[in-house]
Formats: structure tokens, C-alpha cells, sequence
């Protein structure tokens, strides 16, 4: 959700925040704002709207500043308001506030100060921690201090970071339930809510755990505990580079990330298929193979496009590890009774690492003594940490807020962690061989689909003005399905829904007519001939139909409207090309509609509130 950054040191902060709001816009972009000290004096400036709308706001700039605090929003509690963008001010105005996450009980909290005689300028749930600090500033004289108490009257989620005209040589900075990093440099430091915003300064980095309470100085830092006890952590190397969140070329993220898939499914594959052994090698799961082989039942939870891709897995690994699976969202795994035996084990997928829903089951999977691996794209992120154990998936920095290059990488990872426990299992050398090869082939026939690209921006041309779309699949493809009606609605606003082509009798077939666009997902599986029926149930009445079909298929195009061909692969990798057309189309139909594909309406790319 919101995105943090904050930075003590001997440079001119502004560039520094503004530069770094700008990397973390993806996380929100409904507002922001910054907060800097000059000569001992707190100056904030906010707006509504993007970064660029911040950067207008601020005057021109003769003196230096070298300590300060910025803040992109996405809404929670209060509308996207300049009032309500951060950072907020206690009454006396020399105490500033950035937070990411949802304080639970502000209201009682607001009340209380209310009853005080402090008055509140927001309708935000953070702006109640700023007067708690405050407040206890009056008794203790000591930022740390004060924040420490105020903490402990919070329940909730954070990550917090507070600068102060009284104290004006330090950041102090807290996280619970929310991600916040410290970056290390040279005489100066930086935190931040995730890596891309300080990764143009260092690659040094302390991942703050929950509960800590970080004082930053230009050249040191002291971690305590909310209890006051000294903690120390490892300072560690991310192995990012710039170029990575940068468009390199491309006007958008989510372009980039689509034509970026032949390499990074390359990557989440890199030295994990042992071709002439048939088999595979997933570093992070050696000491958990037996209890994987050993399990009972897998229960993948996610939410959003890992969630999709937790249903391929269930096919892939229900078929060739030959284990029962369980998908389901965290968000209700967590608030239920889920029965977890001794050989149960969870693996919680997340591109972030970070979505709060996950987190939560990871968590209350661990409470119930359940196993619990973690299937994530960002390194160091808090549900790969919370995780026994687990497997990255190497896709790089995703920043378009619609999923696409992690889908393809987290498929690729559950086809590895499919063969790694089916060949403990039943699942023949031949097999396994001719899964790892065909893994090998897939970047290049990624490629050949995207070499398809003008055809698809043709197709997007003739149905971008419409105002429904159905995608149908089924077996491995109806998970597909689904994906590929969710990147419609998130970047196009178009209502889209996925559905196994076979429910559609049951439903959907009455919203078909002439102006229904129907996606089918029809390439030459075990279910083809089933899906040519339902194409024929649609063109019946009149339905226009988008097939994705195989490379040899003669036949489909006499009886759809338009055809995308994606090359032959096993039915249990398909998903990995057949979706690839699917992104584009959605990308495309955006474009067309003059939209912001990397910052949809509403949307936010990592959400960590509930
Ligand atoms: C948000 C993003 C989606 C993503 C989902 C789960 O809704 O916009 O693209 O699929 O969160 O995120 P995660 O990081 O846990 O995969």
C-alpha cells in the first residue's frame, strides 16, 4: 500500500525523497506529500493526485535540507485529500508523521484526545498516532520515548517514521505488521518501506522485523524493542540492480514486464533443472523434501494472481505429485476454522511478499503448528521470512501494478516443486526429463507469442469499446481463464468475468449476443474437442469469439472471429503461454482507452492493509 521513504545524511534531502516517492508510486498514488527540517524548522507540503502534483507544490529551494520524511498514499481511511495525505503534524506543528498500515482502535483513540483538547485536521486513522506522540513528548522529552509509548497504545498495523524540530538530528521509525527497510550508506541513511526507493543510494539494507523501533542518526543507528531492549541485525547485500525498475525503453512497466518473461522465467528456473537426471533441485526445500513427499495435503493460500496461479498448481500437483491440494484465499483461510493435521503442509504464494491477507495465514497457519513454505518474488520480504521455508521465484522487480512476469515465474516454480515431489513419487525419469525440457523451451516460445504482438493490438482495436467480456478455459486453462479476466478489469475498468467453459450453460450463456466478446482458451488439450462445442453453443448466438489456439490447429479459424496461436507445450504448462496473449490483449485494450496501465483507479500494487 503506501509507500515510505526517509533520509538523514549530507545531501540535499528533497531530490533524494521526490526520486524515491517517484520508485515507490506503484505501492499508491492517490497522494502524497513530504516533511524536511531547515535550520531546526519542520516544513511539510502535500497534494492530492501524483507525485508530479507534490513536486509542484514545493517551492523552489535555496537553502539545505538534509533530513526529511516523504509519503504516496493509497487511501484507507479518508478520501485522497491534500488534508489527508501525510505527512500529518501534531498541534504545535513540530512533530511529523508518515504511516503505512490501519491503526484499529483510532477512534477510542481519537475520543480520548479529543477529550484532551487536541484537535484533529484529518479523517485519517494515523493522524491519532502523531497527537499520542505528542503527548507523551509533553511528560518524557524524548522522541524515542514518546513514540515508544505511543506504540503501545496502538493495535493495528505500521511502519512509521517521525522526524522532529525538537530532535533534529534523527528519523525515528517502527514497524508492526507493515514493511520498513534502513538503508545504509556512507554517513547517511534511508528508510523506506521497500527496497526500490533507496536502491540508486545502496544495496545495504536491515529488514526492520515487527516490534522494532529504529533511531537513525546520520552515522549510526540503535534498534530497541518495544519492551526497550537492545536488538541488533544483520546488515545485508540486496542484489539488485537499477535497471531493473527502470522502463528501460518501454512507456510502460507492464509493457516491459510482458516482454521481459522469456528471461525471467529463465531466471526462476536458473540452475533448479537437472535435465539429464529427469528431475529438478529447489535449494530452499532440501530440508523439507521428506515432509513434502510425506504430506497428507497441500493447502496453497494466496491472494489475487497468485491465487490463480495456486490453481495450476493444484492441477500440477493433484496429477503428478499425486498429492491432495486445497486453494484458497487467505483473506478466509485466516478468519476460519481451517482443520490442519501434523502432515498438512501450507505454502503461501505472494509476489510481494508483503499482502496482509497472506501474511495473516502464514501466521495463523504457524499458530496451528501447521508447516508453512513461501513461494515469493521479493527477497527479504515479510512472508518469506515468516516462512519455515521456501523457494523465490526470481522474476525481478515487478512495479506495473497488474501481476504478469511473477504469474508466469510462479507457475514455473509450482511445475518445479511438481516434479521435484513426484519423482520421489511415481512420476517416471522419462516424464520428468520431458518436463525439465520442456521448461528449457519455454522462454523462446514466450517469444514467438509476443513476436504476435501487432495482432493482438489489432484485435484490442475492434473490442475496446465494449462493455463486458467473458473469458472461458477449462482444465489447466480455466484458471487462466480467470487471470486473464482479471488483468481486463484492473487496467481496462471493463467488466470481465472467467469461468470454466462448461459452467457457462449454466449462466453466463445468457448474456451472450453480437456484442459479447467471448475469450476461449481452446488450445489442443485432453479438453479441445469439449471447448469447440461451447465455442459452437456461443457463435449460435451470435457471441464473437476470441480464440487462443494451438500453433497446428487448421480448423479453428472457420469457426471464431479471430485467432491467437501460441506454440505447443505440455497440457500442464500451457498456462504459462497461453496467458501471454491473454496480458497483451488486456495492455492493449487499456492503451486504447487513453488509461494509466502501471497505476489503475483504486488499485495498489502490494496491499498490505486488510
Ligand atoms: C494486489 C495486486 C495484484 C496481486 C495481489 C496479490 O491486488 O494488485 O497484482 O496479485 O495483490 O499480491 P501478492 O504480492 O501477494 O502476490
Amino acid at each position: 500500500m503506501c509507500g515510505i521513504i526517509g533520509y538523514i545524511g549530507n545531501r540535499k534531502v528533497i531530490p533524494i525523497l521526490l526520486s524515491g516517492l517517484k520508485r515507490l508510486e506503484y505501492r499508491g498514488y492517490d497522494s502524497a506529500g513530504v516533511g524536511y527540517l531547515v535550520n531546526k524548522k519542520l516544513n511539510v507540503f502535500k497534494a492530492a493526485g501524483k507525485i508530479s502534483e507534490l513536486e509542484n507544490t514545493i517551492p523552489d529551494f535555496e537553502e539545505e535540507t538534509f533530513i526529511g520524511i516523504g509519503h504516496t498514499r493509497w487511501s484507507t481511511h479518508g478520501a485522497p485529500t491534500t488534508l489527508n495525505a501525510h505527512p500529518h503534524l501534531n498541534g504545535s506543528g513540530n512533530i511529523a508523521l508518515i504511516h503505512n498500515g490501519i491503526i484499529e482502535n483510532y477512534l477510542t483513540l481519537k475520543v480520548k484526545l479529543k477529550d484532551l483538547g487536541y484537535q484533529f485536521k484529518s479523517e485519517t486513522d494515523t493522524e491519532v498516532i502523531v497527537h499520542l506522540i505528542s503527548f507523551f513528548y509533553e511528560k518524557e522529552k524524548s522522541l524515542l520515548k514518546a513514540v515508544r509509548l505511543a506504540l503501545h497504545e496502538i493495535e493495528g498495523t505500521y511502519g512509521i517514521c517521525v522526524v522532529s524540530s525538537l530532535e533534529s538530528n534523527k528519523i525515528v521509525a517502527a514497524r508492526k505488521g507493515s514493511p520498513l527497510i534502513i538503508g545504509v550508506g556512507e554517513n547517511e541513511h534511508f528508510v523506506a518501506s521497500d527496497a526500490p526507493a533507496i536502491m540508486e543510494h545502496t544495496n545495504n539494507v536491515i529488514f526492520l522485523e515487527d516490534g522494532d523501533i529504529v533511531e537513525v542518526f546520520n552515522d549510526h543507528f540503535n534498534i530497541t524493542s518495544l519492551a526497550n531492549q537492545t536488538i541488533t541485525r544483520e546488515i545485508e547485500k540486496l542484489d539488485l540492480d537499477i535497471s531493473s525498475i527502470e522502463k528501460g525503453g518501454f512507456p510502460h512497466f507492464m509493457l516491459k514486464e510482458i516482454f521481459e518473461q522469456p528471461e525471467s522465467i529463465q531466471n526462476s528456473m536458473r540452475g533448479r533443472v537437472l535435465l539429464s537426471a529427469g528431475n529438478v533441485k529447489l535449494g530452499g526445500l532440501e530440508n523439507f523434501i521428506d515432509d513434502l513427499v510425506g504430506a497428507k495435503r497441500l493447502i496453497l493460500t494466496a491472494c489475487g494472481t497468485s491465487w490463480h496461479a495456486a490453481l495450476v498448481g493444484e492441477y500440477m500437483l493433484e496429477q503428478y505429485a499425486e498429492i491432495p491440494v486445497e486453494v484458497e484465499y487467505a483473506s478466509e483461510f485466516r478468519y476460519r476454522n481451517p482443520i490442519l493435521g501434523k502432515s498438512d503442509i501450507v505454502i503461501a504464494i505472494s509476489q510481494s511478499g508483503e499482502t496482509a491477507d497472506t501474511l495473516a495465514a502464514v501466521k495463523e497457519a504457524k499458530r496451528r503448528n501447521a508447516s508453512v513454505l513461501g513461494v515469493c518474488n521479493v527477497v527479504g520480504s515479510s512472508i518469506a521470512r515468516e516462512s519455515q521455508a521456501g523457494v523465490y521465484i526470481h522474476a525481478g522487480p515487478e512495479i506495473g501494478v497488474a501481476s504478469t512476469k511473477a504469474f508466469t515465474s510462479q507457475l514455473a516454480v509450482l511445475s518445479l516443486l511438481t516434479v521435484l515431489i513426484g519423482r520421489r513419487k511415481n512420476l517416471a525419469f522419462s516424464y520428468g526429463e520431458k518436463i525439465c525440457q520442456e521448461l528449457l523451451n519455454l522462454p523462446k516460445k514466450i517469444s514467438q507469442i509476443l513476436y504476435q504482438k501487432d495482432q493482438v493490438e489489432a484485435i484490442a482495436e475492434k473490442f475496446y469499446e465494449a462493455r463486458n467480456f467473458l473469458y472461458l478455459g477449462r482444465g489447466y486453462n480455466f484458471p487462466v481463464a480467470l487471470e486473464g479476466a482479471l488483468k481486463l478489469k484492473e487496467i481496462s475498468y471493463i467488466h470481465a468475468e472467467g469461468y470454466p467453459a462448461a459452467e457457462m450453460k449454466h449462466g453466463p450463456i445468457a448474456l451472450v449476443d453480437e456484442n459479447m466478446p467471448i475469450v476461449f482458451i481452446a488450445i489442443k488439450d485432453s479438453t479441445y474437442d469439449k471447448i469447440l462445442s461451447n465455442i459452437e453453443e456461443v457463435k449460435a448466438r451470435k457471441g464473437k469469439v476470441i480464440a487462443i489456439a494451438s500453433e497446428d490447429d487448421k480448423t479453428i479459424e472457420s469457426i471464431v472471429d479471430h485467432v491467437i496461436k501460441v506454440p505447443n507445450t505440455l497440457e500442464m504448462l500451457s498456462p504459462i503461454l497461453t496467458i501471454i496473449p491473454l496480458q497483451l490483449l488486456a495492455y492493449y485494450i487499456a492503451i486504447k482507452k487513453g488509461l494509466n496501465v502501471d497505476q489503475p483507479r483504486n488499485l495498489a500494487k502490494s496491499v498490505t492493509v486488510e
